[in-house]
């Protein structure tokens, strides 16, 4: 029977998914909190909890409550200036957990009204409580109706037990869902060790998968290219993942979005917390670190491959536009500067010139305005 997380304090690994969940909405909320052709934000924690650990520490719910509000309670007047309606949606299969999770919420809202100058809370009645099993919930008209709605923007957190829950099927739901964001943890170790047993291939194709030759520390990448195998070749969609090692074990969230400033904005928390390679705790390339002979501040090899890679693809005319070339550098998990400061390199060694105007944008990339590369 799998260990309830709420019944004992969390532990580091646990710490760092919290904390990547906060920074990731963080990152989210503002976007389309200010989007003045969204009217509504609905928010799923889909495997809540009880919202405490027995230190008293928050988990997802209370955390996703809290960055709702903002500090000052920024975006309370917001979203009363607005007419915005944000939606908090927790779904926590035991009856018990979801009741005490609701407690819980209703504290932090009676907490933070004590230093709020209105008398009603905007998140009084925007906080909604579900006690369903998660594969039972994702099949539910109304969900998936919400889910397709391309008028509401979605966040969907899911931090399942172990690997089960996102299937291939669960997994298309999401990335086809428009304006909806997701992030999931997946206990990619466990997947590793039981390839072979009928308890992994029920859920995951084996010829897609396959862990030979790649080791420990790759086994989260491996589950994420699994999934990335389920995305069409032709759809524009971004998929990133971070590792998280708890001792031998490895675990990972996987982030998913159709918008470049979606991956923009996680590849942004992801480099915060790996200055190497922006996807893991455990130094998953074996690079030089901080107090190391060969270190040099500022260098990696996921940059230096990456680096080396798109300079290629330029020389090779396959990345012929700045736009190919800092959504390239998304798509490998690097951000957009990496793809500015390659270019810039070669129209000074006067390997590449440009037509159009040349500019440096490296974020929001969405809005970069266009410029051609010729190869000289
Ligand atoms: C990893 S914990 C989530 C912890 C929570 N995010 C937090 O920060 O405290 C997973 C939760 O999902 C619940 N759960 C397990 N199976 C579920 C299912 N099939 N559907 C919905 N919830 C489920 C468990 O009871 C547990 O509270």
């Amino acid at each position: 029977m799998t260990k309830d997380i709420n019944k004992s304090e969390f532990d580091e690994g646990t710490k760092l998914k919290l904390s990547i969940f906060r920074e990731c909405f963080k990152e989210w909320y503002p976007v389309f909190l200010h989007n003045q052709y969204i009217s509504k934000l609905i928010i799923y924690d889909m495997f809540a909890g009880s919202g405490k650990d027995t230190a008293g520490n928050m988990g997802s719910p209370i955390i996703l409550l809290q960055e709702a509000i903002g500090n000052e309670k920024q975006y309370c007047s917001h979203i009363r200036q607005n007419n915005k309606s944000v939606i908090l949606a927790f779904n926590e299969k035991e009856e018990y957990k979801r009741n005490e999770l609701e407690c819980n919420i209703k504290q932090e809202i009676a907490q933070c009204k004590t230093t709020c100058q209105f008398d009603t809370c905007v998140f009084d009645k925007a906080c909604h409580y579900a006690h369903e099993d998660f594969s039972d919930l994702i099949q539910k008209e109304n969900l998936l109706r919400i889910l397709n709605n391309a008028k509401y923007a979605k966040f969907v957190l899911l931090d399942q037990y172990g690997f089960k829950q996102i299937n291939d099927e669960v997994f298309l739901k999401l990335t086809n869902a428009p304006k909806t964001d997701f992030i999931f943890f997946i206990a990619s170790s466990f997947i590793k060790r039981f390839a072979t047993l009928p308890a992994v291939t029920k859920y995951f194709k084996q010829e897609n998968i396959s862990f030979k030759e790649t080791n420990p520390k790759e086994c989260h990448r491996v589950i994420t290219n699994y999934f990335r195998t389920l995305i069409p070749a032709d759809k524009e969609y971004y998929l990133h993942s971070f590792t998280i090692q708890k001792g031998s074990n490895y675990y990972g969230l996987i982030f998913g979005t159709n918008h470049t400033l979606g991956m923009e904005k996680f590849l942004r928390v992801c480099w915060r917390h790996d200055t190497l390679a922006g996807e893991s705790n455990c130094n998953i390339n074996n690079d030089f670190q901080k107090g190391e002979l060969f270190y040099q501040p500022g260098a990696s090899s996921k940059k230096q491959d990456i680096s080396n890679d798109i300079r290629q693809r330029i020389l090779t005319k396959e990345i012929s536009n700045n736009k190919d070339g800092l959504k390239y550098a998304l798509k490998c998990g690097c951000e957009p500067k990496v793809y500015v400061d390659v270019i810039e390199d070669l129209i000074k060694s006067k390997k590449v010139s440009i037509s159009g105007q040349f500019n440096r944008t490296a974020m929001n990339i969405h809005n970069a305005k266009l410029y051609n590369i010729a190869v000289i």
